[in-house]
């Protein structure tokens, strides 16, 4: 465990524990009101509950609106809805579930709130380059505030899973490839949208997906074969989901992938042994969009009566879009393939749901037209989201200190579509809720605000919206370019190109702008490329012959603003990528924490007889963990509090930073450990700490982290999870790739 350096005081103890006292009525009597309920619900009732169905636009395949959408509702064979936004028309339909139906269950609304509802943040892989759970906590209060108030009560989201593979369009949505920042951040995201009580005004049911290793599907390439050990699985792709179970997440998404050859929906081990055994998780598991039925594709069952006895006996709670426990559930319980008490734990756990959430007590509680138009896109939540953006940027490169730019420049260049964008998603990103592209403050827009009023701006299209770059678009952008004394260029996918259903083979810039890139390089006039992307692109030109790199990444309604506060220099960017940046492809999959291997390639580089490429290296473009500062930092003194300690001690690090340059800065320290030897092959670095330490220019000060033996554990060669006696390495820098390392023995 790594202690952050919390103190408990004995009075915030006793509160706690008097609220435990006064928690417990309060569940008992919300359980009492459950089985009531139970006992009263016919099966077809109970099979209703876990029936979801989608609304007025898909977010998967083979959708169709059902014409009998009211008629289920009043019939009580409906328990959620996912993708319905109109206030007016959740009103009525909840008002046939609570006045109509004979149960009078209330129904629950359902939107993927990925990265904001309407004021939309960062997409979630650029949130985790600002390594601040802390404000990505308070974004996803905001998220969930502004979703409250038009309607919705549950979130398909965190999306937790961990990435390794920058084809998979998905690791956009997620934290990146390191399980430790990936669980801060995870669980940071459940308590934003939670909060403390799920019956308050700005609060939201949180969901956890996809469970699980959704990420490791071969090949990059998107609902393909997932084929892992269970020590991975245990090591890397899981330890986001136990963190946010342990935060209280309410629910759970399968994946469409197998595990172990099982389709995660009709996974026991996962949802039966894991979730809900060795974790205790006591919300509910939906299945993603009609991953159910789609076991039939993927040769498990038949039919839907097999499809409903493997999902339910395997854990799998609620049917989303699949229409198969609604068609097949009630004759599956009737032969007794699946006891009525399973399906009554499934309906509990869901409805469990519905009182946390107040909607017994209020069900139009959340439909209030009054407060959704004063809730949503106010000045506070834009400021959150600009001062998230603006923690989210990555200084990729800055040759000769081009940035930041002076504002008094005579005359810039402002080339690229997404430039100046208000199509394709392509600020926002994917995944953008309710998010209007007509709120996005375009780069353009940003560096107008920016520069003196005697600057001259010229801008130039450069290409088309999916990276096309006729002739006559990059001549135009080559006449801006000399007519400039600096060129800022934003090139990068759009919004569409990240997200679901978008795996690349080929993870370069999009179409032909490396065209573009080139002309407007011949001219020989300074370039600051601004990279706007959802993942990792593959940019080696690019950092051979552009002297300064910025990636904005899809950075959000306030994007451009946040980004020309970083070329301008009022904002010092401060973000750390949270994933590799290969250097080709050809190096996929590309990971820090990776194993030593038998025969690693030594400081020589000699590929003989060596893992390596015989025409490539085998490092990265940029590491995990890297990103640049206009000012620098320095590292000194590490200094462990012991050179061995014991099962039960507490191992104090502390190192010395040093802001070296001229400006005030924020460096996110980063501390790693090494098992030199365990009874299994460990990786080489394991990320285990970090902290965002601000330090004004020429200010020194100490950062300290303590590590315990729960932070060594790993799952061992008998499959426990055990910290094991050895020597170790810990080391501290500003990216995995620049560390000061010592040494220290766990006895
Ligand atoms: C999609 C996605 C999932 C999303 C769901 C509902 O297929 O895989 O992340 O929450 O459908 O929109």
């Amino acid at each position: 465990m790594l202690i952050q350096r919390t103190v408990v005081s004995a009075g915030f103890l006793l509160i706690l524990s008097a609220g435990l006292c006064i928690a417990k009525p309060i569940e008992n009597e919300m359980n009492q009101k459950i089985d009531d309920l139970l006992s009263q619900m016919t099966l077809e009732e109970k099979v209703g509950q876990l029936h979801q169905i989608g609304g007025s636009f898909a977010t998967g395949p083979d959708f169709k609106n059902d014409a009998n959408r009211e008629a289920l509702v009043r019939n009580g064979w409906i328990g959620s809805f996912l993708n319905i936004v109109d206030l007016g028309y959740m009103r009525e339909l909840q008002r046939l579930a609570v006045e109509e139906s004979r149960m009078k269950i209330p129904l629950m609304f359902a939107l993927d709130v990925v990265h904001g509802y309407k004021t939309i943040f960062p997409v979630p892989l650029a949130q985790a380059a600002s390594w601040d759970p802390d404000l990505i906590e308070k974004a996803e209060r905001v998220a969930a505030t502004e979703a409250a108030a038009s309607g919705i009560h549950w979130t398909f989201a965190p999306m937790v899973d961990i990435a390794r593979d920058p084809r998979w369009g998905r690791v956009m949505e997620g934290s990146g490839e390191d399980p430790c920042l990936g669980s801060r951040i995870a669980e940071a995201r459940v308590r934003g949208f939670q909060g403390e009580d799920l019956s308050a005004e700005n609060t939201i049911l949180a969901c956890a997906k996809h469970f699980a290793a959704y990420g490791a599907a071969e090949g990059g390439r998107d609902y393909n074969t997932v084929d892992l050990s269970e020590l991975v699985l245990r090591e890397v792709y899981l330890p986001p989901f136990q963190a946010v179970v342990d935060a209280g997440v309410a629910s759970v998404m399968n994946s469409f992938n197998v595990v172990f050859r099982m389709p995660a929906s009709a996974n026991a081990l996962l949802m039966n042994q894991i979730l809900k055994g060795e974790w205790n998780f006591q919300g509910f598991v939906i299945s993603d969009w009609n991953s159910y039925g789609e076991m039939i594709a993927h040769g498990v069952a038949a039919d839907k009566y097999d499809v409903a006895c493997l999902a339910m006996n395997a854990g799998s709670d609620v049917d989303m879009q699949g229409y198969v426990y609604i068609d097949a559930l009630i004759p599956a319980v009737k032969d007794g393939k699946v006891a009525e008490e399973r399906l009554n734990d499934a309906v509990r756990r869901f409805m469990k749901m519905k009182f946390k959430l107040g909607l017994f007590d209020d069900p139009y509680g959340y439909i209030n037209p009054e407060r959704m138009k004063n809730t949503l896109m106010i000045k506070p939540f834009q400021e959150t989201a600009l001062k998230l953006a603006h923690e989210s940027i990555v200084l990729l490169k800055n040759e000769n200190h081009l940035l930041p730019v002076q504002k008094k420049i005579g005359s810039i260049a402002v080339i690229g579509q997404l430039a100046d964008s208000r199509e394709f998603r392509d600020m926002l990103g994917n995944w953008c809720a309710m998010g209007d592209m007509n709120d996005v403050v375009t780069i353009l827009q940003g560096v107008k605000k920016k520069v003196s009023r005697h600057t001259k701006i010229l801008y130039a299209k450069g290409c088309e919206a999916f990276g096309q770059c006729p002739d006559s678009l990059i001549q135009e952008a080559v006449i801006a370019a000399e007519e400039s004394d600096v060129v800022l260029l934003a090139l990068g996918e759009n919004g569409f190109m990240s997200g679901e259903a978008t795996s690349r083979a080929y993870i370069g810039l999009p179409g032909d702008q490396i065209k573009l890139a080139k002309a407007v390089h011949a001219t020989g006039k300074p370039i600051v490329l601004l990279l706007m992307t959802g993942r990792p692109l593959t940019i080696p030109w690019c950092h051979e012959n552009i002297p300064a790199i910025v990636n904005i990444w899809q950075a959000g309604t306030m994007g451009g603003q946040a980004a020309a506060d970083v070329v301008f220099g009022d904002v010092n960017p401060s973000g750390k990528l949270p994933v590799t940046f290969p250097l080709t492809i050809g190096q996929v999959p590309l990971y820090y924490n990776a194993l030593n291997t038998g025969r690693p390639v030594g400081p020589d580089g000699n590929p003989h007889f060596r893992s390596a490429y015989i025409d490539c290296p085998n490092d990265p473009l940029y590491p995990f963990g890297f990103g640049l500062s206009y000012t620098a930092f320095e590292y000194s003194d590490l200094i462990l509090s012991s050179v061995k300690i014991g099962m039960n001690d507490v191992l104090t690090v502390r190192v010395n930073v040093r802001n070296t340059g001229k400006r005030d800065g924020i460096e996110v320290v980063q501390l790693y450990i090494r098992d030199l030897v365990g009874s299994v092959s460990r990786p080489l670095k394991e990320l285990k700490g970090f902290e965002r330490v601000p330090l004004k220019a020429g200010e020194s000060r100490q950062v300290e982290f303590h590590l315990t033996s729960d932070a060594l554990a790993f799952w061992s060669r008998s499959m426990t999870f055990e910290a094991e006696p050895g020597d170790f390495k810990v080391f501290v820098g500003g990216s995995s790739a620049d560390v000061l390392e010592e040494n220290f023995t766990l006895e």
